[in-house]
């Protein structure tokens, strides 16, 4: 079965997704850690982030792999052409770049592929912004998860604070979560935007136990 959970920057997919694939022992995928692997790695290689062209063959070619800690659907660390990037990937550095990224379709059918490859594997819980629209059409069971902008910038602010890396100024994360929204509704390529048979979820006034018990039990109504 695959779980697609889809949404803006900050609605709590991670926290969730992770929670949902404990609870029905499914595997979890994080498509955002692809594209903000590929936005590291064309830094890195000083690519021109408005050339869709060249970042479609470096996404193309550069397998990205997830490794996972027995009994934990999350994974450990992600790498990019055999490099670890766990930490890399949430630096502010790449919170402003990687919708730059993202907006290419070269880059988007590049790691389609690799999505579908991946989650092939099994059962999967997917987040992303596009995974029920575009990537996986026929997900048994779609999520369109969101919350306030407030909210959504107070969680991640929490979220970055507990990890260590990235910005804990509330009024830039905000400012960015803003303007990356943007990015990714306005873009030609996969926007981001509900299915239409996606389940509307607002977290902004539930817990987290509350938004979990919710999609599991959709999923458990879907066999
Ligand atoms: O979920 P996230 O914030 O880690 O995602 C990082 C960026 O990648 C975000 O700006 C949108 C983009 N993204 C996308 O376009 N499609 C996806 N399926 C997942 C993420």
């Amino acid at each position: 079965m695959i779980i697609a959970i889809d949404g803006p920057s900050g609605a709590g997919k991670s926290t969730v997704s992770k929670l949902v694939a404990t609870e029905l022992g499914f595997c979890c995928l994080d498509t955002g850690a692809m594209f903000r692997s590929v936005a590291w790695l064309a830094l890195e290689q000083g690519i021109s982030l408005e050339d869709g062209e060249r970042l479609g063959q470096l996404a193309a070619s550069s397998p990205i792999s997830f490794v996972h800690e027995a009994h934990d659907p999350s994974p450990k660390q992600v790498f990019i052409s055999g490099v670890d990037v766990t930490g890399e990937i949430r630096t502010a550095r790449i919170d402003k770049s990687v919708s730059k990224v993202s907006c290419h379709p070269q880059v988007r059918s590049a790691l389609l592929d690799q999505q579908r490859r991946i989650a092939q594997a099994g059962d999967y819980v997917i987040e992303g912004r596009d995974i029920g629209t575009v990537v996986f059409p026929d997900a048994q069971v779609k999520v369109f998860l969101t919350a306030s902008n407030q909210e959504r910038a107070r969680r991640r602010v929490e979220q970055n604070r507990a990890r260590g890396i990235g910005s804990v100024d509330f009024e830039e994360v905000l400012a960015d979560i803003i303007k990356r929204d943007e990015a990714d509704s306005k873009r030609d390529a996969a926007p981001l935007r509900p299915a239409e048979d996606a389940f509307m979820l607002d977290s902004s006034h539930m817990t987290t136990e509350e938004v979990v018990s919710t999609i599991c039990d959709l999923a458990r109504s879907k066999g």
